[in-house]
């Protein structure tokens, strides 16, 4: 089954064809980062009028790319939510009327479930079951993921997602937007130790994370470095290297405890948080001393992406699951909502 995946949640166009048989085929994105960043944030009005020029241009791409024509689709999967509704609306209307026009089936696809299969289409896939970190610029996520479909929440973020502090704390630091490479790339050249911040929650038992508070710890110790006259190029990254490892040490710290809680020993992190590298490690670690594995996407498929769209829509179309004719988009959308395959 060849199925064009669509995302259009928030500022990345993303367009893919996966083939149940052959694989991922062709994949394409166009990201708005350029457009948004004058800004500090994605500003939803500009992300939905874009997605409108981008979306045609890309699926011609990919289908050339995989020599492939229209008539080869066998069926169309766009992300239904969560995200924003405008800019979700400019998928979810594109694939109903292409799947119309080529009297193909379609189905909404949870933009969440997409980031947590992407492992799926790496060369050594995690099998079931796993316990899965969710962490993007929306979401803090830990889940016992048992199949398709078979989630359970252990536990998320009261207040801002991880991706969501990275981006914050960078602009608070006079950074550039999305934060999180940023952040990365300074703590590179941080000198360990010199600062040393909370790890949130960590304290008290449970799931949950909290990393708000961290953000303005980190605000308070930049502006004490400035207040003191030092506002050098090193402090800013021993701040960045400081707000990190704390941001790793407590998304550690509560996974090893969702292992223990599961009896799992596997654990897959998605999202674009997920592309960090040292978060990576510190996991790769974790696990290891449990004896167990960690998996991820490649970078690329760490951020939204269409082939994640493209997979997760595949593997609930083959199991005979598709939509009605209708453009139905929802900005808030519990994945446990969803059926199981
Ligand atoms: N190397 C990195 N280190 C830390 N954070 C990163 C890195 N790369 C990307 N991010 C963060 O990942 C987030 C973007 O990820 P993603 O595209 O999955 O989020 P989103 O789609 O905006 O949110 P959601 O998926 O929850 O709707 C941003 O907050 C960005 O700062
Ligand atoms: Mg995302």
């Amino acid at each position: 089954m060849l199925v064009l995946g669509l995302e259009t949640s928030c500022d990345e166009t993303g367009v893919a064809l996966y083939d149940s048989e052959r694989g991922l085929l062709a994949d394409a994105l166009f990201s708005q980062i350029d457009l948004h960043r004058a800004y500090g944030g994605v500003v939803p009005e500009l992300a939905s009028r874009d997605h409108v020029k981008r979306m045609l241009p890309l699926i011609r791409q990919v289908l050339n790319e995989a020599g492939c024509v229209a008539t080869d689709i066998d069926a169309i999967a766009y992300t239904a939510g969560p995200g924003l509704v405008g800019a979700l609306l400019v998928g979810a209307s594109c694939a109903q009327a292409l799947a119309f026009a080529w009297d193909i089936p379609a189905i909404g696809v949870h933009h969440m479930e997409g980031h947590l299969l992407a492992p799926m289409l790496e060369s050594t896939p995690p099998a079931f079951p796993f316990v899965a970190l969710l962490v993007s610029g929306g979401h803090t996520q830990l889940v016992r993921v048992d199949g398709i479909g078979q989630y359970q929440l252990l536990g998320e973020s009261l207040d801002d997602a991880a991706g969501e502090a990275f981006d914050k704390t960078a602009k608070l630091m006079g950074l550039r937007y999305p934060g999180g490479p940023e952040i990365a790339r300074l703590a590179e050249r941080g000198i360990p130790g010199r600062f040393v911040f909370p790890r949130p929650m960590t304290d008290r038992p449970g799931l949950d994370f909290s990393f708000s508070g961290l953000k303005t710890f980190t605000l308070n110790t930049w502006q004490q470095c400035q207040d003191s006259g030092d506002d050098s190029e090193q402090s800013r990254c021993d701040v960045a290297l400081a707000f990190q490892l704390a941001v790793v040490e407590t998304l550690t710290i509560k996974c090893r405890r969702a292992l223990k809680q599961t009896g799992l020993n596997s654990l897959v992190i998605a999202g674009g948080v997920s592309a960090n590298r040292a978060l990576r490690t510190s996991l790769e670690d974790m696990t290891a001393a449990l004896k167990g594995n960690v998996f991820y996407a490649r970078p690329a498929f760490c951020t939204d992406n269409g082939a994640m769209i493209a997979y997760a829509g595949c593997q609930r179309l083959l199991a005979g699951q598709h939509e009605e004719l209708a453009i139905t988009v929802q900005a808030r959308w519990p994945m446990e909502q969803l059926p199981a395959l």
